[in-house]
């Protein structure tokens, strides 16, 4: 298959260009940089013996994105692009409205013109909200109780896209909503760049890890949970990437809806022991004040994945700290 992948640059979208070109895949890659290095082309390359045709372009830009799709004939479109600092779309609002929605709305006028009907788009858990709940499933209610811009675009999005399925019949598209990506790819080549302030908790060991900042804030140890701190799904990225594979090969007309993650929550404080224990280091970290809008505890329940697509994880934490390590001693050399 011909696959268009938006923002395949990035951390997400590399490790998927990876496992569907070790495939055979035809992968072409679109991104305009802004938060991913034109290196990672030659990454790709490293692991798969196969540089990705690459387009420099901005899903603002109409009329590159409609050159790109002429000179293309894409089967199927992965949309990854799109800006995802929850802090920074509280602060500039319109900037990722702009850049997500509006993008992907160009985005699908573009696979409409060029007669592309199969697309497979990133969403988040953050599409659930607080629901008092701590182990979500596709059916439940999203829209409600979102604390961010960011986190409002993924449902929009969402919305767009099955009210574009009830209009063309033979629209298809599959929403996968993540858990908390982690890891790297075990050839140490691709991983999370931490090169901006992150604010997600991995990114933020590496940091302290590299010694860019001096300790991790643990925010929250009196949460209901096995040691009080906050636990998540992490799921390890190169699971993520198969899990579009897995989706890739059971696209239906309409919209389908899966979330992929692991089915088990971990916390702070036991993925601070995971590391130390892959890395041989102490972390060093405090215990802060909760930060506000963190629930105690989410985690996925993948079922449907499973038994619709055939896909559950294969990777756990451990092998996330294993390859986020060797993707470190990578960082560290250069
Ligand atoms: P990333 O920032 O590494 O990759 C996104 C890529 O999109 C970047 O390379 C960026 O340069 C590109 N991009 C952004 N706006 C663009 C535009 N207007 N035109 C062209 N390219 C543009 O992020 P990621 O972690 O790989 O995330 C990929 C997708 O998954 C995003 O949509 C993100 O919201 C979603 N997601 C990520 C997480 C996570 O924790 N990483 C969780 C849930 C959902
Ligand atoms: N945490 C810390 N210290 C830090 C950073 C995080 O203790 O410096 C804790 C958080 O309190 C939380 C856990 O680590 O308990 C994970 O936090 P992240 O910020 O890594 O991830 P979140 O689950 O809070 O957010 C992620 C994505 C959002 C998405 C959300 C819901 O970053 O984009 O999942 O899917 F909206």
């Amino acid at each position: 298959m011909k696959i268009l992948l938006t923002g395949g640059t990035g951390y997400i979208g590399s490790h998927t260009a990876v496992e569907l070109i070790k495939l055979g895949h035809d992968v072409e890659i679109m991104d305009n940089l802004f938060n991913s290095k034109i290196t990672v082309l030659d990454k790709i390359a490293e692991i798969t013996g196969v540089k990705p045709k690459f387009y420099q372009v901005d899903l603002l830009d109409v009329n590159g994105m409609d050159k790109m799709f002429a000179e293309g004939g894409y089967d199927l479109v992965i949309h990854f692009a799109g800006l995802k600092a929850v802090g920074e779309s509280v602060e500039k609002p319109l900037l990722y409205y702009k850049n997500n929605v509006g993008g992907t709305i160009n985005l699908l006028e573009c696979m409409k013109k060029h007669n592309v009907k199969k697309i497979i788009f990133s969403s988040s858990a953050t599409v659930y909200g607080e629901q008092g709940v701590t182990e979500m499933t596709e059916d439940m209610q999203t829209g409600v109780g979102i604390t961010n811009p960011y986190g409002e675009t993924k449902f929009m999005i969402e919305e767009i896209l099955k009210d574009v399925a009830k209009a063309e019949p033979d629209f298809e598209a599959v929403i996968l909503r993540y858990f908390n990506p982690v890891g790297a790819h075990e050839s140490g080549l691709l991983g999370e760049d931490p090169n901006d302030i992150p604010n997600n908790l991995m990114p933020i060991i590496m940091k302290v890890s590299l010694g860019e900042i001096p300790e991790l804030s643990v925010y929250g140890d009196d949460y209901d949970t096995v040691d009080g701190t906050g636990m998540r799904d992490y799921i390890h990225v190169v699971d993520l990437a198969r899990g579009h594979v897995a989706a890739m090969n059971k696209m239906n007309p309409g919209v389908s809806i899966y979330n992929l993650g692991t089915g088990r929550a971990t916390s702070v404080l036991e993925m601070v022991a995971a590391f130390e224990r892959a890395s041989g280091e102490k972390l060093p970290y405090k215990i802060a004040p909760r930060r506000p809008g963190d629930l105690a505890k989410i985690c996925a329940n993948p079922t449907k994945a499973e038994k619709e697509l055939g896909w559950k994880t294969e990777l756990d934490i451990e092998d996330a700290m294993r390859d986020t390590i060797r993707y470190l001693k990578n960082v560290k050399k250069k």
